[in-house]
């Protein structure tokens, strides 16, 4: 078991819970806006968000890897570099020391695991993108709980865990109260001057899509991560390696909506990106590091309990900032989308539950 560390005396992973709901709600609304509130044509590049995001990610998790290498990677020489301070680490023997420990870690023969996951998060990401462009906010969020369903699929086949009837119940509500929120979203939205045209299709199938890839990638990181001593920062580093080159595939073969030059020398990558695409890009880096560790220290059906709770939240601001439409229909479909994840999270009679691999 994993020793749970504190932050200002409380548990890491109820901070990281709650934290993760709050940051669900945000990303959501704040990600439509950024999508919604301009014309196609200048909006910024969904590729160009997803290759920064990575890339963020990616330092921030080498920073912290890099401070905590004497941690899990201890130096076995009687003049071992004490912890990492100020004066050690501008210390050249002692910081070339570590650098290359440090590289050994990440470059361990098992890095290539995290390949699958990377691809598979790198496309859920920009499908993501999709989705929110097509669908309001709230209609978004309560569709892409599916992912509780197709992680527990997934969980089933890949770690062999055995699901309680209660659980496969809670699953078919959770089926069930997603089809009512889509019952009113069956029509393609007209769009008036400011606004972006929305396809409620196609917003959908992303939607479907996007949660096929978040139950497989949660669940094999889960598994990479809970089968072996490597340090979850140095998994990260792994994780936004083998994300970069699948990142920057849509960006070499999609031209921007402003140019009409090709992709790899295009100059504009970066166009159109205001304070709103900034906003995201900062949420989904937040959102990127506190999954791992709700990964880690919790596990994926404490995860999908917190996203629900961010349903309630985005629910309400999209009544207040979007004028989104209170029907019966999405107040039903919510609901019992709701009534399913407690249902879920219920303790089980028999010691076996999906998702909370401790393998
Ligand atoms: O919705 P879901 O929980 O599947 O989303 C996971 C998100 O967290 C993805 O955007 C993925 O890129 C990110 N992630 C990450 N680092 C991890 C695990 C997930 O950035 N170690």
């Amino acid at each position: 078991q994993n020793a749970v560390p504190t932050i200002c005396g409380l548990p890491l992973k109820y901070v990281s819970l709650v934290t993760l709901a709050v940051q669900n709600a945000m990303l959501t609304l704040i990600m439509h806006y950024s999508r919604v509130s301009s014309a196609p044509s200048q909006t910024y590049s969904a590729a160009a968000a997803v290759l920064l995001t990575e890339l963020l990610k990616g330092s921030i998790s080498l920073l912290v890897a890099f401070s905590r290498i004497d941690s899990y990677s201890p130096q076995y020489t009687p003049n071992a570099p004490g912890p990492l301070s100020c004066s050690s680490l501008w210390n050249p023997r002692t910081f070339l020391s570590r650098f290359r420990r440090l590289g050994k870690e990440v470059f361990r023969p098992d890095c290539w695991k995290l390949s699958i996951p990377a691809i598979l998060y790198v496309i859920q990401n920009n499908l993501q993108f999709v989705a929110v462009s097509n669908l309001e906010a709230a209609t978004f969020q309560v569709s892409y709980q599916m992912k509780i369903l197709t992680t527990a699929v997934f969980s089933v086949f890949l770690l062999r865990k055995k699901l309680s009837p209660t659980k496969w119940l809670a699953l078919f509500f959770l089926a069930i109260g997603v089809g009512i929120v889509q019952i009113q979203t069956g029509g393609t939205k007209p769009p008036s001057p400011s606004e972006h045209e929305m396809n409620a299709f196609k917003g959908f199938m992303a939607v479907v899509a996007a949660c096929f890839t978040s139950g497989l990638a949660g669940v094999y990181f889960e598994m990479v991560l809970k089968n072996s001593p490597a340090d979850l920062w140095v998994r990260n580093v792994q994780l936004s390696l083998f994300s970069l080159l699948p990142a920057l595939v849509p960006i070499i073969f999609t031209k921007s909506p402003s140019s009409s030059s090709a992709g790899w020398f295009n100059t504009s990558l970066f166009d159109n990106f205001g304070v709103w695409a900034w906003a995201t890009v900062l949420i989904q880096v937040l959102g990127g590091l506190l999954t791992a560790l709700v990964i880690k220290y919790a596990d994926n059906i404490l995860k999908g309990f917190a996203t629900s709770l961010s349903i309630v939240i985005s629910f309400l601001a999209s009544v207040a900032l979007f004028n989104f439409p209170m029907t019966l229909t999405f107040i039903l479909g919510s609901t019992v989308v709701l009534v399913a994840t407690w249902m879920y999270n219920q303790p089980d009679t028999s010691s076996v539950e999906v998702g909370s691999s401790h393998c």
